[in-house]
């Protein structure tokens, strides 16, 4: 069943929404998701203690998440019944932002496998509106939201208002397309201070989300800042910074397969320098369960994906609990 249905989906994405204007595509895509109650089908959810796994202390039914994309509370309360072991929201800033202008998202198609390049710059209502709609969200999993910040108090302030609604509280500060955000790993004093005002202004346990584009800056100065914050886990990572001339800021973010090597190296390294000081989110290109397990044997506590979740499809989570319970029955 899940696999006929897994393929029901590439079919759909291959013979229709791969072939759409990028925009058309994620408008019917988002009006899908909105309106057609997938999550009510028993297909995805996966209820097994093997797959229990625990994230800055916070436990999690299983060790998959959804990546920060989605702001709109239907589809976040409908991707919490898809079989994700927590949720994660777009970045959420003090003000609404309208976004980039289109384009803000094209696909790329690499030898890796299909992905995407977006400058979606946040767009999102602000951190009030956006408070005020999670109401509707009914916690089947954990939720973890997602900030950004342009200035060091804007996190701390970001965070002691989301975190009382949060589960865990993420912090992006790698974002590729908003250079406030982005130089952040270039500042790294000033990066150092916003982690600890982060921290504790926090009533709950943070995440901060690396940039693949800077390893060292990471490695030396932003995770040990962070675990001197006491910071506990680390999300390696964001999309990588490329240039697109096709996008309306001529750059942008590549996610999917092609970043998979980069990721696996990031958390092998991170697992082996940092050893059980921080957990680990490997995030960037997972696309396949041989992929989700891959970063889990690297030394990742939990991975997390949002473009295979688009070429792939929703029941991706699903595959990837399948083959882990798999592994340990055998
Ligand atoms: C259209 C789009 C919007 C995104 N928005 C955010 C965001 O608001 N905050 C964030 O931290 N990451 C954002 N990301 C990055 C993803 O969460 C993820 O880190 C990245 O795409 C790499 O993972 P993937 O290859 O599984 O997609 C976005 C990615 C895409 C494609």
């Amino acid at each position: 069943m899940v696999t006929a249905a897994s393929l029901a989906y590439r079919m759909l994405y291959g013979g229709v929404l791969s072939r759409l204007p990028e925009a058309t595509a994620v408008r019917i895509g988002q009006a899908l998701l909105r309106t057609v109650p997938v999550d009510r089908l028993p297909l995805f959810t996966v209820k097994d203690p093997h797959l229990e796994t625990t994230l800055g202390g916070v436990r999690l039914p299983n060790p998959v998440i959804l990546a920060a994309m989605y702001y709109d509370p239907t589809i976040l309360a409908r991707a919490m019944g898809l079989g994700f072991g927590a949720v994660t929201t777009k970045s959420i800033t003090r003000q609404p932002r309208p976004g980039h202008p289109q384009p803000n998202l094209v696909r790329v198609h690499t030898d890796a496998g299909p992905g995407l390049v977006n400058c979606n710059g946040f767009q999102n209502p602000g951190l009030d509106a956006f408070l005020t709609s999670l109401g509707a969200v009914r916690r089947r999993v954990p939720l973890i939201i997602s900030v950004a910040g342009e200035s060091e108090e804007d996190y701390a302030d970001l965070v002691r208002a989301v975190g009382p609604h949060a589960d865990l509280v993420e912090l992006n500060v790698s974002s590729p397309n908003t250079t406030l955000v982005y130089t952040w790993s270039t500042r790294p004093q000033q990066l150092r201070d916003a982690l600890e005002q982060a921290r504790r202004a926090a009533p709950v346990p943070v995440i901060v989300k690396l940039s693949p584009d800077f390893p060292e800056q990471n490695e030396k100065a932003i995770i040990p800042a962070a675990i001197e914050a006491g910071i506990q886990v680390v999300n390696y990572g964001n999309a990588r910074r490329i240039e697109e001339p096709r996008l309306s800021q001529g750059a942008g973010g590549l996610s999917g397969p092609e970043i998979f090597p980069d990721t696996l190296d990031n958390v092998r390294r991170t697992r082996a320098r940092f050893g059980a000081a921080v957990d680990i989110v490997g995030t960037g290109g997972v696309d396949s369960s041989d992929k989700a397990l891959a970063l889990l044997d690297a030394g990742a506590t939990a991975v997390g994906y949002f473009t295979g979740f688009i070429t792939q499809g929703p029941l991706l989570a699903r595959r990837i609990l399948d083959r882990l319970l798999e592994r340990s029955a055998g």
